[in-house]
């Protein structure tokens, strides 16, 4: 697991090179998704790279991680997040674009590996070491569920509600050994409150820390700032 220690902008700037680069060699790829703050600079700066170098998303397939269960709300659906925050500023189909829902959650671990499987996975990581809504002690074997939101967690993602009563109890998840067969992983790190979870991560492999199991991934990259600098 190679970590890489930069300021925001610039974290986002790599990771967009990585994703036009895996567009750009392979049109027809498969990318997974992300939505929260961490990867939202990335997405702007797909955007304005891709229609600069006009780079198609025409073939391009994608998963993303969670969707929330029972949301009222569609415009805190995850679905809503994607379509502003990059579907609507490149050329993707929408037909090619995937969430996990009640009806196909159970089938989703298939439909990755129909499409070919995911080339290139992005990730956020929660401050208690989730990943997507692999909550704390979630079986590394799992795959595509639904998982019961923490309490942190639902504290944490209140930023986006009225209030913290409307935040969804669960979500439709990718599991954890879904996440690890993707070819390529990167995941972004940034912010005080990620630290002991970066930190944690990078000791060893155990479920209480969800994002430890990247350890054993041949291909991940982590991306930092100073404020989730593990060594500091
Ligand atoms: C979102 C997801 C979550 C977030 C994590 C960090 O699709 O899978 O695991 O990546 O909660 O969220 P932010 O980036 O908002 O700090």
């Amino acid at each position: 697991m190679k970590l890489i220690i930069e300021d925001k902008e610039k974290i986002a700037d790599a990771i967009s090179e990585v994703f036009l680069k895996t567009v750009t060699e392979k049109p027809d790829c498969v990318l997974g998704l992300a939505t929260g703050s961490s990867p939202v600079m990335t997405y702007q700066k797909i955007i304005e790279k891709a229609k600069e170098r006009k780079v198609s998303f025409k073939k391009v397939h994608t998963f993303n991680l969670d969707e929330y269960l029972n949301n009222h709300d569609e415009t805190q659906s995850y679905r809503y997040f994607m379509d502003h925050n990059l579907f609507y500023g490149i050329d993707i189909e929408k037909d090619n674009t995937n969430f996990p829902t009640e009806e196909n959650y159970e089938h989703y671990d298939e439909m990755i590996g129909q499409a070919g499987g995911i080339d290139l996975q992005i990730l956020g990581i929660g401050a208690d070491g989730h990943i997507a809504f692999n909550e704390p002690n979630t079986p590394f074997d799992s795959k595509t569920h639904i998982a019961k939101l923490e309490e942190q967690t639902i504290k944490d993602n209140s930023r986006f509600f009225a209030s913290e009563k409307d935040v969804p109890t669960h979500a439709l998840t990718m599991g954890l050994s879904t996440i690890m067969k993707s070819k390529k992983i990167v995941l972004i790190a940034t912010g005080k409150n990620k630290k002991e979870a970066v930190r944690k991560m990078f000791l060893k492999e155990d479920i209480s820390c969800p994002a430890s199991i990247l350890l054993s991934h041949p291909d991940v990259t982590i991306y930092a700032d100073e404020e989730a600098n593990p060594n500091k």
